[in-house]
């Protein structure tokens, strides 16, 4: 059997959501390490004022493409921007692109979707169910197609406990909710958006649920495979350990908790946290690709990338690992000591809410009000709590996923293919893992240099000495009234907080 190397060779691929998270992540791995591939064309759409070809160029000069650029420094040419808005008909494709790609196109990467829990139903379809629905009948005019890659979600039916690699029936005929949301107002849409989605928790799992069924029926006749990645977080290894840059999922609640504003969350302590590093699904993808490709199954493969029944890693971990990380290596301005605790109790959760979340945003408001400064931080908590009410279902639940398939993948790679496109993730050590992600998030979403750790290091032990201070004074009030009268006192309780701070 050929590599996934040689399979890519001469190959023109056509990918969408280039410029999201995972989309990128894939554009630089397939052309560093699958360095023959003739050309991928990637779908993007105008933004902020930018011209796809300008979003394209701002992308490659990210830090995330630096080794490509080492290795291969003509590997611009390869990429080519195609305007396209899919949330148009016939996904706004000039007819000269939508010829060339009919006509070149060998393999398909469909990576776009809003990925935003809260989207209105409405928008949810149009790009989740609409677009993919399109994609699909732009494929099968295409006349050397080989493989369709459709991106999915794990959660797609996060209302099941035990999610085979299968396609279940949909909550509902994708057609018969697209009629009807053509006539329906937003109000109405909006008004039965609950009762449509039934026991899933948003718009988003389920427009993924649709999804899937339209490929699965739309595209009988092409050669298809599903990738259904759990929760996606940083790079494990390439192309940099911790590699990540956005805010999305876990990754800015991470920051939150490095920057000491979350303090507590809801979730379970021994509820699994599906995390799965981005080059862990970029490599199944590229694998499961070439599989396809090679053996055309007669069947629809589907991939439940996860790592919960292999490695499984919980939340009450992943709290731990992060106190423990960001205290070791603090990001610059933390406003409080990393602290996250997790409470599963609901009542428990709401006191620690307001105890450690809204009063000191309010005082610190209050503080910044009376300093004539603008306030921000109840702004702020308010988003944090958002945020955090969105994900809880996923933090407080545990699924099984059957991933016979990803090891079946696993087991047809040569030893060569099996280094350069790993995906085996018995081997992620979730310690180091964690210590690379909260690295990542300061390096590469923050932007913070590492010559500025030492004076991040010396801020959290001042906020340590007047949490210390704080305490004292509250909890022995002579002792707080000698410090106040007496410089020994005062040294003597200094060298106290002092000398035993920093035990990371
Ligand atoms: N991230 C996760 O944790 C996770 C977990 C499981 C599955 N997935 C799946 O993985 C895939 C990629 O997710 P991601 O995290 O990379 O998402 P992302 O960062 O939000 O990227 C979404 C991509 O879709 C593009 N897009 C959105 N609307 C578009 C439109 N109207 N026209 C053209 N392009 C449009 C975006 O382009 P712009 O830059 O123009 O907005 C962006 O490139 C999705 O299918 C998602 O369901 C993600």
């Amino acid at each position: 059997m050929v590599s996934i190397p040689e399979y890519y060779e001469g190959k023109n691929v056509l990918l969408t959501g280039a410029t999201g998270f995972m989309g990128k992540v894939l554009l630089e791995k397939l052309l560093r390490s699958c360095p023959k591939v003739k050309a991928v064309y990637i779908l993007v759409r105008h933004k902020a004022g930018q011209m796809p070809q300008e979003r394209m160029e701002e992308m490659i000069s990210c830090k995330l493409f630096d080794r490509l650029r080492d290795e291969q420094p003509e590997f611009k040419e390869k990429i080519i921007a195609v305007p396209s808005e899919l949330t148009q008909s016939e996904l706004d494709l000039s007819e000269q692109d939508k010829e060339k790609l009919i006509d070149c196109i060998n393999i398909v990467f469909h990576c776009a979707a809003t990925v935003r829990f809260n989207e209105t139903l409405r928008d949810a379809v149009q790009l989740n169910v609409i677009a993919t629905q399109q994609l699909i009948i732009l494929a099968q005019r295409m006349k050397n197609l080989e493989v369709f890659m459709h991106v999915s979600t794990a959660y797609a039916y996060c209302n099941r406990k035990h999610i085979e690699e299968i396609i279940y029936p949909p909550p509902v005929d994708p057609k018969k909710l697209i009629g009807s949301l053509e006539w329906m107002d937003d109000g109405l849409v909006n008004d039965i958006t609950p009762k449509l989605i039934g026991d899933r928790p948003n718009t988003y799992t389920y427009t993924k649920a649709l999804a899937e069924y339209v490929v699965q029926q739309e595209g009988a006749k092409l050669n298809i495979a599903i990738i259904r990645p759990s929760i996606v977080g940083a790079s494990w290894k390439e192309p940099f350990p911790g590699w990540i840059d956005n805010f999305n999922g876990p990754s800015g609640l991470f920051i939150a908790a490095g920057k000491g504003i979350l303090r507590t969350i809801r979730a379970s302590n021994s509820a699994v946290a599906d995390l799965v590093p981005v080059d862990v699904v970029v490599n199944t993808t590229l694998a499961a690709a070439w599989y396809s490709g090679v053996n055309r199954p007669r069947n629809i493969m589907v991939y439940n990338c996860t790592t919960g029944g292999t490695n499984p890693f919980h939340w009450g971990e992943v709290v731990y690992y992060l106190n423990l990380n960001f205290k070791m290596n603090p990001l610059e301005q933390a406003l409080r000591r990393p602290n996250v605790n997790m409470h599963s109790n609901f009542l428990l959760h709401q006191y620690w809410t307001a105890v450690s979340h809204i009063l000191p945003a309010v005082l610190r408001d209050v503080v910044l009000r009376l300093t004539g400064q603008k306030p921000w931080m109840m702004k702020t908590i308010t988003r944090l709590h958002k945020a955090m009410m969105l994900i809880e279902y996923f933090t407080s639940n545990s699924w099984i996923w059957n991933t016979e398939n990803v090891n079946m993948l696993m087991n047809q790679l040569s030893p060569e293919d099996k280094k350069v496109f790993n995906f085996d993730v018995r081997q992620l050590h979730w310690a180091e893992y964690m210590e690379n992600y909260c690295m990542g998030t300061k390096k590469y979403v923050l932007n913070e240099e590492m010559s500025g750790l030492p004076a991040a290091r010396k801020h959290l032990k001042k906020l340590r000495n007047i949490r210390y201070g704080f305490n004292t004074v509250l909890v022995d009030p002579d002792l707080a009234y000698l410090i106040a009268r007496s410089q020994m006192a005062r040294n003597i309780w200094y060298f106290v907080v002092t000398s035993s701070t920093m035990r990371y």
